[in-house]
């Protein structure tokens, strides 16, 4: 893939919550350095707590009726092209992506999760882990296939579980390595492009 003019691969980040993998990408992006912008925000919730980023960070946002899927990437889709986006980052995207539209976009798409995959798949990973009795857990970024949390890992970050752990303090450190750890992978894989 080429770099566009500006040296910087467009990006869009897809959100439907807080948005905090989101501020730290827009804040990494703004490094001179960095071989990103954030170009796009797309949201499937209007209530979505990350959409403040978009008014302060003057990016563009997108607010997607998700009652149709098909319509719905279809305004997507359309989005996309019009910002000359070339690279979709999940960041807490709740929506399953048909396999259509991951096709289209192949090897474009990745997601962050809060687990060591291949472990802990879907929802509920923290509280799963602790539960299992595990001695770790972590984050990962990983391209998005069409087999839910599959796709082939970028990077990870191991995290350890302590005995008082619980599935709240147990998140609070996996997201503060999520945000290093995304911007990193995405530096990592624009690097192979
Ligand atoms: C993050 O922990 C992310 O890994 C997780 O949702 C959170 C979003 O936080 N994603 C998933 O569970 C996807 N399966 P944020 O909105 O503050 O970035």
């Amino acid at each position: 893939m080429k770099l566009n003019g500006f040296n910087k691969i467009k990006t869009a980040v897809f959100i439907s919550g807080n948005g905090t993998n989101l501020r730290s990408l827009i804040k990494y992006s703004l490094l001179r350095n960095s071989k990103f912008s954030i170009n796009l925000i797309i949201s499937n919730n209007y209530k979505a707590k990350g959409l403040q980023y978009g008014n302060r960070f003057k990016i563009k946002k997108k607010i997607i009726n998700y009652k149709n899927v098909k319509k719905a990437e279809k305004e997507i889709n359309k989005s996309l092209k019009e910002n000359k986006i070339q690279l979709i980052c999940l960041a807490g995207f709740m929506k399953i992506l048909t396999k259509n539209f991951i096709k289209k976009f192949k090897g474009k798409i990745v997601n962050i999760h809060p687990s060591l995959l291949p472990k802990y798949k879907g929802l509920n990973t923290h509280k799963r882990a602790i539960e299992n009795g595990e001695k770790f857990s972590g984050c990962t970024v990983h391209f998005v296939n069409s087999k839910l949390d599959s796709g082939k890992i970028i990077i990870q970050k191991k995290i350890r579980i302590y005995k008082k752990d619980t599935p709240n303090t147990l998140s609070k450190k996996i997201l503060k390595q999520e945000h290093i750890l995304y911007p990193k992978a995405l530096t990592k894989i624009i690097s192979n492009y």
